[in-house]
């Protein structure tokens, strides 16, 4: 367990200007899928006709990849005959970091997954999934034109009847298995449009004041966004697309720190439903028709199944974060470490950890203690455990 210099570096060398959020993740270029795991297993969660293959398979068949733009590649394979009754390869990936309220995500790419039968999704989820909350910030299924967000939660969290956003809601209840739905309203949000407009760039804000997720198309990326390396500052960035303001749900109990998911299925519980299939690739209409005209055979049809992602960067409001262990993974909490006179420092945590877990945060706060005591208010510690 280190400090890495480069952080250290980092951190002496920002004199803050107390900026909302400041950088603590950013996964991009050729490092861009370290801190992923891949979920190595046929998809058992949404009934698709996938198998998310593992991480030296997704490398070796070029399903997960970075491109020469410096861009993260992630697809359906689209080159392998797949006879009937078999199914499909393609990728899951979940971060090993979980970001908790107090969090803002960029997600910034060029292609997102479109086609007959294709189920895209980038979105985040509690440990302990569905408990633990989960945040849909791009799906969307087939030939759809636009993006469609959502929240996951246990009963009792809902979507204001009013409420202030751009896009158009579906769905209050959160707790219904759509979730609370808020259809984009902008143009270009998915589909051969977001490709053709050279893509664009979603920011969730997860507050305990809410959540909130904003959409721009390239053209209309605020220079805030894009030329963010440090820091951001939601409170420039207008009306979201989609609003889920804490008054009529208690973020702090519905949302535990999240981690990242990005994954494509085929067919599945929502793509493959009969309707759904034939509302926007026609067909005849049956329970197989998605599986059959799509999945099988060549895979021609494949080609636009992929996202290409220039990054994806989280930033913490908080003046202290540090990363512990937690079930084998890693979550970013937020940190009062306070030197004792001894020089040994304590920590409090927001998340559950072990023991384990919790002394190598007291390790690591004896490390934070001294960059704090460097009075960096932005500062941030990154522990690679
Ligand atoms: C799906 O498969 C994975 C890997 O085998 C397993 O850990 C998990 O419990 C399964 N989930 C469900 C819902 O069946
Ligand atoms: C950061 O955001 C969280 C969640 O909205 C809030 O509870 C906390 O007070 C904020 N911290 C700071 C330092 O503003
Ligand atoms: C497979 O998809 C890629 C884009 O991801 C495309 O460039 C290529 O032409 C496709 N191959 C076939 C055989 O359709």
């Amino acid at each position: 367990m280190h400090l890495s210099s480069a952080v250290v570096a980092a951190v002496f060398a920002s004199t803050p200007a107390l900026a909302a959020y400041n950088l603590v993740k950013e996964y991009s270029g050729t490092d861009f899928f370290s801190g992923w795991d891949f979920y190595g297993n046929y998809d058992n969660l949404t009934s698709g006709d996938v198998i998310w293959v593992d991480q030296a398979n997704a490398t070796q068949s070029k399903l997960a990849y970075v491109n020469d733009a410096g861009h993260a590649i992630i697809k359906v394979d689209n080159t392998s005959f797949v006879p009937y009754n078999y199914k499909r390869d393609t990728v899951r990936i979940t971060t090993q970091e979980y970001f908790p309220i107090g969090t803002v995500l960029l997600f910034d790419a060029t292609h997102l997954p479109y086609g007959c039968s294709v189920w895209p999704s980038f979105w985040t989820k509690g440990q302990n999934w569905p408990i633990g909350g989960e945040i849909d910030i791009i799906e969307a299924v087939n030939l759809m034109t636009y993006n469609q967000m959502a929240l996951h939660t246990q009963n009792g969290c809902t979507q204001p009847s009013s409420v202030t956003q751009t896009g158009s809601t579906g769905n209050t209840n959160c707790s219904t298995d759509a979730g609370c739905t808020v259809a984009e309203k902008q143009s270009n949000s998915f589909g051969e449009s977001f490709a053709t407009a050279g893509g664009g760039v979603w920011a969730t804000q997860i507050d305990t004041s809410g959540i909130y997720i904003w959409f721009w198309s390239r053209e209309n990326v605020p220079s805030s966004v894009s030329s963010a390396t440090d820091s951001v500052d939601p409170s420039s960035w207008g009306t979201p697309s989609a609003s889920y303001p804490s008054s009529s749900c208690n973020i702090e109990q519905f949302f535990t720190p999240q981690q990242l998911v990005l994954d494509i299925t085929l067919c599945g519980n929502w793509a493959g439903v009969a309707s759904v299939y034939q509302s926007t690739c026609g067909g005849d209409g049956t329970a197989t028709a998605c599986y059959l005209n799509n999945v099988i055979n060549n895979g021609t049809n494949y080609a636009n199944a992929y996202f290409e992602i220039s990054y994806i960067k989280a930033f913490s409001n908080s003046s202290a974060l540090v990363a512990t262990a937690s079930g084998g993974s890693t979550v970013l909490v937020s940190a009062t470490a306070s030197a004792t006179s001894g020089g040994a420092a304590s920590s409090e945590s927001s998340s559950a950890g072990s023991n384990a877990a919790v002394a190598q945060v007291s390790l690591e706060g004896q490390a934070y203690v001294g960059l704090a005591a460097a009075s960096v208010l932005a500062a941030f510690s990154w522990v690679f455990l």
